[in-house]
């Protein structure tokens, strides 16, 4: 039967720890996947949310030589940083631990050596990159030069700045050493590669069965790499990063398990740290070992690769499943992917969003200034679902004051201001009307409506289905107008209030995955106890002989469902505070000459 509680694995990227969160790295990994995933447990399912920062590999290596600080400083240090961002965000994670743990590092290690075991990694000889003055390694983020793809001068060794494409430092036009200048010698160096055409048929099945269920431009793109699959190297002449597991490899203090390989590879050992500290150590397994479980990931489009090919490829491999079979490790068969929900690009203003140039407005500002619901509600309706999107300031402030304000804020506001102060209580409904029960029964079918929508995270149409249910009970208050009954028709009056009452109360279910905040308010208000949205909390744990770290994590098991329930007659009724606050539109002036102080100035520099 249907009936039975699905397993949902639901993965959000695991963000670099070297700078805090904008909102347009939010719009796309995180807010959608928490609407998702708050839907899927209202829905009844069993959730598992779980993710971390991503602390290895050069994007860090570069911004720690930048601070003046050590990689492992810089990573504790925005660890707690991105954390906050997120915990401000009411990001529902069942876990949100870091790539630096003991537990994600033996995890990595045992899928390495199984892919090796099953003839899916093996040893190569490539050319890295030496300094002629000293004779040493030099580690690939210190090698700079022309892209060979798009031509952009400063793309490093590891990665193109500008169009986006993974490296090889020796494919780079005119490289150059960023220490002093000098052109790099190229020696050959041993590395490690991901034997990626091994998979080609397997990948091949596995997205060919996602026509029509994935988002076109997400299975195009992941289509057409399967055309062009070569072996990967995942080691890097790098001191930071998971060790190699092998005896010769382990103490070389320059080679180090590839970022990318690392990282992903956290959605399986994020689920194995939170089943170890929920007490049931084998816990993760429903969500892993089971062909009935289902598993979600939320990106930005320049993780895509990533996610679609190279995680299935490292997943199959694991499990023996590719051209060279083999046998699953310890782990198990391991699932793959069901969707790859990615997103396009958020830009600000009309420009790239750009930490370095400052064209920037980062989540704990936004969130010091704003509420967080008129983010995530803005991020739902106009955020870059299917293609790249402009955040303003003004539509932020038009959505926020015509959409949050004067539609659903008012909506709570009048029809319990009203009710608190003519009744008290909610009133009992007497006999229905043919409009009544119309307008009712349309709230009630907006559950399977709006449903159906989140369920293949389509959020912009989501939204609109929830906010046209607020508009159709606005429209039934002002026909109805109650206010002019109350001497003449007391009763007819109170059956109104009560249908108005039920509908607000069907609405705030239907909107909590997009504003998980006020819902709880709205909840409150009409008389619920206890928690209805649950939210995250940051805790400490500690290592075991090792350092404390700072998680999220929360209980998400609440009252909330999505299907409307009938509101106790009775219930007292107090006037209500607003939900929403209004913007004055000198808000998008303000906002937009902050942005021109700190990134207008061509001092700051503009590359
Ligand atoms: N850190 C990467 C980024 O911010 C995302 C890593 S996702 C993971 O683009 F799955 F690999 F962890
Ligand atoms: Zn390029």
């Amino acid at each position: 039967m249907s009936s039975s509680r699905r397993h949902i694995l639901t993965a959000p990227a695991w963000p670099y720890a070297n700078g805090p969160r904008h909102i347009g790295h939010v719009s796309g990994f995180a807010l959608p996947c928490d609407m998702f995933s708050r839907y899927q447990r209202m829905a009844g399912n069993e959730v598992l949310m779980v993710s971390g920062t991503d602390e290895h590999g050069t994007p860090i290596q570069v911004q720690a030589d930048k601070e003046g600080v050590t990689a492992r400083g810089l990573a504790d240090r925005y660890n707690r940083v991105i954390a906050e961002d997120l915990r401000r965000l009411g990001m529902s994670y069942d876990l949100f631990t870091r790539t630096t743990t003991r537990n994600h590092y033996e995890v990595v290690q045992e899928l390495f050596l199984g892919l090796l075991k099953n003839g899916y990694i093996f040893p190569t000889t490539t050319m890295g990159a030496i300094s002629p003055s000293t004779g040493r390694t030099l580690p690939d983020r210190y090698i700079e030069g022309t892209c060979p793809i798009c031509g952009y001068d400063g793309a490093r060794g590891d990665q193109c700045e500008n169009c986006g494409n993974q490296l090889d430092p020796i494919d780079l036009i005119n490289p150059v050493s960023r220490i002093n200048g000098e052109k790099p010698k190229f020696v050959e160096t041993e590395h490690f590669m991901l034997d990626l055409p091994a998979f080609t048929e397997t990948l091949g099945s596995y997205l060919q069965a996602k026509q029509g269920e994935w988002r076109p431009n997400v299975l195009k793109f992941s289509l057409n790499l399967l055309g062009e699959l070569q072996p990967r190297t995942i080691t890097r002449d790098l001191d930071w990063g998971v060790p190699i597991p092998l005896d010769e490899w382990r103490d070389q203090a320059n080679k180090r398990i590839y970022v990318w390989f690392d990282a992903v590879i956290g959605y399986l050992s994020a689920s194995i740290e939170w089943a170890k500290r929920s007490g049931d150590p084998n816990a993760w397994r429903a969500w892993w070992q089971n062909d009935a479980a289902d598993s979600y990931y939320f990106m930005g489009k320049d993780n895509i690769v990533f996610h679609s090919v190279i995680w299935p490829a490292i997943l199959s491999g694991y499990s023996g499943r590719g051209a060279r079979n083999g046998a699953s490790g310890p782990l198990g068969a391991l699932g793959l992917p069901t969707e790859i929900v990615s997103s396009e690009y958020l830009t600000m203003e009309g420009r790239k969003f750009s930490s370095s140039r400052q064209v920037v407005i980062y989540v704990r500002d936004f969130l010091d200034r704003y509420d967080v619901d008129a983010l995530r509600y803005y991020v739902a309706v106009a955020g870059p679902e299917n293609q790249d999107t402009d955040f303003t300031w003004a539509e932020f402030v038009r959505r926020n004051n015509d959409e949050l304000v004067a539609a659903w804020g008012n909506l709570v506001n009048r029809s319990l201001s009203f009710a608190a102060k003519n009744i008290g209580a909610i009133p009992p409904a007497g006999e229905l009307t043919d409009v009544d029960r119309a307008v009712l029964d349309g709230s009630r079918k907006a559950f399977a409506a709006v449903g159906a929508e989140l369920e293949r995270s389509r959020f912009k149409n989501a939204a609109h289905e929830a906010l046209r249910t607020v508009a159709e009970a606005n429209k039934y208050l002002s026909d109805q107008a109650p206010w002019k009954l109350r001497d003449s028709d007391p009763e007819r009056m109170k059956t109104i209030l009560h249908v108005a009452l039920q509908l607000v109360d069907d609405a705030k279910s239907l909107l909590t995955p997009f504003l998980p905040s006020s819902s709880q308010k709205v909840y409150d208000m009409l008389g619920g106890t206890g928690v209805w949205s649950g939210m995250p909390r940051l805790e400490t744990v500690s290592e075991p002989g090792g350092a404390d770290y700072p998680v999220l994590t929360g209980s998400y098991d609440t009252e909330a469902r999505w299907e409307s329930r009938p509101i106790k007659v009775g219930t007292p009724l107090a006037p209500p505070k607003p939900l929403f606050a209004k913007l004055d539109t000198s808000v998008i002036d303000e906002e937009l000459a902050r942005l021109e102080a700190i990134s207008g100035d061509p001092a700051k520099g503009t590359t």
